[in-house]
């Protein structure tokens, strides 16, 4: 399990994403595709930007009953991407439903990461809509906790609950965290955020970065920029 900064290519069509990443012509960069590209364009997407010599985080946060969640995930395993993901609120047996449907007659499988509680969901939302009475903190630990025992690799997180993921969970659980800015950049949308070199410092495995690099006047070298804070 490498460190690396994985891009969030959130366009809405191919053509798009190929006119920005024709922009890297040495290093081929991971790339995250979320449901608004995956949905516009479906699986071709995935191997055109697989061919092109990608890694492929697939983003569309799996969370069904368990059996749709397997035959789902073998049809995503059969795409043939590096890591992709489901909401941990399905349950330990959907988790380890999406474990059996993601591995492959050789034994290999993508990662499989969980997304916790959303960072759009506060304790407010998650006690009066949800019906959850804990604190946020101890929910989102039990969510990863849950999602290591079915045997999942990581989970999607806030820079911020990164360490307190390792701590409750191991080192060797990974820790995927958007909401990384430039200490010079725009924040946007964005609450809680942190730099890349900060993330490297508390320990995340890998960082999710969108519009600063995508909406950079020179991408490639935001993306540079990123990975020398971040990777090296
Ligand atoms: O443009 P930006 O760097 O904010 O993009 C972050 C990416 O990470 C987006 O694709 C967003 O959907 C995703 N994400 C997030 N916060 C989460 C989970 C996913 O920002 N909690």
């Amino acid at each position: 399990m490498g460190k690396d900064v994985i891009i969030a290519c959130d366009f809405d069509s191919a053509e798009k994403t190929f006119a920005f990443l024709d922009k890297f012509t040495g290093k081929k960069p991971f790339v995250k595709i979320g449901m608004e590209l995956y949905y516009a364009e479906g699986p071709s997407i995935v191997k055109e930007i697989k061919a092109r010599g990608h890694k492929i985080f697939l983003d569309l946060k799996l969370h069904d009953i368990p059996n749709t969640v397997k035959k789902a995930m073998a049809v995503l395993s059969r795409l043939d991407v590096d890591m992709t993901n489901l909401h941990a609120a399905g349950t330990k047996r959907m988790m380890e439903a999406a474990i059996e449907g993601l591995t492959r007659p050789d034994g290999t499988r993508p990662m499989l990461i969980a997304v916790t509680q959303l960072t759009s969901t506060d304790q407010e939302s998650m006690e009066n809509d949800l019906l959850i009475k804990e604190p946020i903190d101890k929910v989102v630990m039990h969510y990863a906790s849950c999602a290591k025992e079915s045997g999942l690799d990581g989970v999607v997180c806030s820079p911020l609950e990164a360490e307190k993921v390792h701590d409750t969970c191991g080192k060797g659980f990974v820790t995927v965290t958007p909401g990384v800015r430039f200490a010079d950049g725009d924040v946007g949308d964005q609450k809680r955020v942190m730099t890349p070199e900060q993330a490297k410092l508390i320990g995340s495995d890998y960082i999710v970065v969108g519009r600063p690099i995508t909406a950079a006047a020179d991408p490639v070298a935001a993306y540079e920029r990123c990975v020398a804070e971040f990777v090296d």
